[in-house]
């Protein structure tokens, strides 16, 4: 077999003053995209993203925090991968730039620019923004920084200078030879207009920061946090070793505008002097604004992705950020347009017709598709409008113009929907013909949706995989080839797998109130984070359960008594969307009516506890779960090893609202 072809691609590797916020997902989530595009496509990807870990910014965050800078980054970037893993976008390569490889990498990199001739010592007088990290080019004292707007300051300092001025020339003869390289053309010719306009040297180096990698036998020079941070794209995939592994160069940097200038003239500039091999592209994508701005934490203005991807899905998130905004250029984040799409576009649009889909082969062909028969004109036109959207979805992801590809996609699925709708397949009888013509109908419009599926599952990942195994496909939809997907590779006449949720419906006011109080939750933590709770509010569940004290530990009575218990009877139950452990309970419990979520959703059918007596912790602080009060606790053993909860219960008829003791 012939080897496979490799694609590398980055995100930038992000700053660990603050937590990762939706503007930083919307890059780790395109990357994820591409990735799985491109290996569904046959290419051997790695992704690489990490954490920026140096620098003035970091070194006052952690003195805030009271602690050394090595913990504080070290909790930082654990913060910042578990973050990723769970919302399933983790990198291939987690690049942190106080990995020893990396300081390793940056020094080598000094050590190649400077034999060749491009380092030279000197000192520096400027204006610098020491929020951007940068000294502002033409800047007065007094004069804010035009990126940020905050005032900047005059610094002098012995540094190590880069001789960025002798790479104008190769750097617009590089641009003009590769024109692809910086993307989208707008922020290109931004780019060749600003190297034309002339280059000035670079200090690479300060003696003012402590907190940073050391040059070699030069302390107390550090580098300057560019040299260091774009350094780790190399460091992440061998380093001095580069060649061993045989991924560098990049094939891709994904940046947000901001970032652009460093990665398309001071980054190729670097391995230009070091005689290292460049990168092929740099996409700039645009920024998602809150009311209009840029979202930042000064500003209190900034999303967060775990409360949406814990009411909606994480797959909603991903449509969200890639339909809404065309790659490239800005957009406007709101939630009421996020709750929207997930309604018409997901729940009534793929979900719909999947389910709808899945449930008429159940009733008619006894769960398994059937062989389509004889084909009528109108069929055939749906076959050929999908196969044609293939080339042109896969077309739009090559250019990454994801909003166009997933529009491409979700015209396909109306076309299906108008076709079910003119079909009208249940209105057919159970004659030999009516048979036939429904099964080709249902055929039909279960090869669509394997098609769409194959073509969403970079996007959709999680639903996707769920709709393959609900149309019994074999093997999984990951390794679907997208080079040879085409119209007629359904299988037929296999059973369909259990059917799945896959995006219900939601109040959009309900479901917005609920993202905000979890993100609220987030933002100011009354209580220490705990992971979903095994039976009833998080704050609680142990006491009932497994997690008690230490068995040597005894209380006294008085203790024990402080914990009102009483008899409750539940009167309704129900799931709470986006959370799959937690139902939400109205309880009696004799002198009012409580809303207590209890984290038994997975064992017990909401419908079976109506009416049933339980035993309820009532004087706990109320707190919110997934965004929903719970007010009291219900107690339930905790069985086996994976904690099963079996609800407590009394085997003589009890009074509601009795005092357990
Ligand atoms: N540490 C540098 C990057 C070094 S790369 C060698 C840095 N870090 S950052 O944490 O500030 O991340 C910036 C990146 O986050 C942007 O380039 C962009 O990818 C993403 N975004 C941050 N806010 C954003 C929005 N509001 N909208 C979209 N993406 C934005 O810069």
């Amino acid at each position: 077999m012939p080897a496979k072809q490799k694609f590398y691609l980055t995100t930038p590797i992000y700053y660990t003053n603050g937590l990762p916020h939706i503007g930083h997902t919307y890059t780790t989530v395109v990357a994820d995209v591409i990735r799985r595009y491109k290996r569904m496509r046959g290419y051997e990807v790695v992704m690489t993203t990490g954490t920026d870990e140096h620098g003035v910014n970091v070194e006052r965050a952690a003195k805030k925090t009271g602690v050394p800078e090595s913990e504080f980054v070290a909790k930082m970037a654990d913060a910042w991968r578990a973050l990723w893993l769970e919302l399933g976008i983790p990198a291939d390569e987690f690049v942190r730039t106080t990995d020893l490889q990396h300081v390793r990498t940056v020094q080598w990199l000094f050590k190649l620019c400077r034999e060749n001739g491009y380092v030279y010592k000197g000192h520096y007088t400027g204006q610098y923004c020491i929020y951007d990290n940068a000294f502002v080019n033409d800047a007065k004292p007094g004069d804010n920084c035009p990126d940020c707007g905050r005032p900047t300051e005059t610094l002098t300092e012995e540094n190590y200078f880069f001789k960025l001025s002798a790479f104008q020339k190769p750097l617009l003869d590089f641009y003009k030879k590769n024109p692809e390289f910086i993307q989208p053309e707008s922020r290109r010719n931004e780019i060749v207009t600003f190297v034309e306009g002339g280059l000035k040297d670079l200090s690479i180096t300060r003696t003012t920061i402590r907190w940073g990698i050391p040059v070699p036998g030069e302390e107390p020079h550090v580098f300057y946090v560019w040299f260091d941070a774009l350094t780790a794209y190399l460091s992440a995939v061998g380093g001095p070793d580069y060649e061993k592994r045989a991924m560098w160069p990049a094939d891709l940097h994904l940046v947000g505008k901001d970032i652009i200038r460093f990665h398309t003239v001071y980054w190729p500039a670097f391995l230009m002097a070091a005689m290292l091999p460049i990168p092929k592209q740099v996409w700039a994508h645009g920024w998602f604004l809150m009311d209009a701005s840029k979202m930042s934490k000064s500003k209190g203005n900034v999303v967060l992705p775990r409360p949406i991807a814990n009411m909606l899905g994480m797959d909603a998130l991903r449509y969200f950020l890639l339909r809404e905004v065309v790659f490239g250029q800005d957009g406007n984040f709101s939630y009421d347009a996020l709750v929207t799409r997930y309604n018409s576009d997901l729940a009534n649009g793929l979900g719909n017709l999947a389910s709808r889909t899945a449930a008429m082969i159940e009733k008619n062909f006894a769960g398994k598709i059937p062989k389509a028969g004889k084909l009528e004109p109108q069929d055939e036109t749906l076959a050929r409008e999908t196969q044609t959207a293939i080339g042109d979805v896969l077309d739009y992801f090559e250019k990454l113009n994801f909003a166009r590809a997933l529009e491409s996609l979700w015209t396909v699925i109306a076309t299906a929907d108008k076709y079910l709708t003119t079909e009208k397949p249940w209105a057919l009888g159970d004659s030999e013909a009516d048979t036939q013509r429904k099964a080709t109908v249902l055929a039909t419009t279960a090869e669509l949706l394997r098609i769409v599926t194959v073509l969403a599952h970079p996007v959709l990942p999680d639903s996707t995989t769920k709709i393959w195994t609900l149309l019994g496909q074999p093997g999984s939809v990951s390794a679907a080839e997208l080079d040879g997907l085409r119209w007629g590779q359904l299988t037929t006449g296999v059973p369909l797998g259990k059917p799945q949720t896959l995006f219900p419906r939601v109040e959009k006011s309900e479901a917005i109130e609920r993202i905000e109080s979890m993100a609220n939750e987030e933002r100011n933590p009354t209580a220490p984070p705990a992971p979903a709770p095994a039976v009833a509010s998080s704050a609680t569940a142990g006491a009932a359960t497994a997690a008690a004290p230490a068995a040597s530990e005894k209380i006294g009575i008085e203790d024990f008594a402080k914990v009102e218990m009483r008899v409750g009877q539940i009167k309704t139950a129900e799931r709470i969307v986006g959370a799959d452990k937690l139902l939400k309970l109205t309880v009696d419990i004799g002198t009012e009516i409580r809303q207590i979520c209890a984290g038994i959703a997975q064992f017990y059918e909401p419908d079976s506890l109506i009416g049933r007596k339980v035993a309820v912790v009532t004087n706990l602080a109320p707190r919110k779960l997934r965004g929903v009060e719970s007010n009291g606790m219900i107690i339930a053993a905790s069985v086996g090893p994976e904690g099963r909860p079996v609800l407590a219960g009394f085997l003589e008829d009890v009074e509601v609202g009795a005092r357990l003791k």
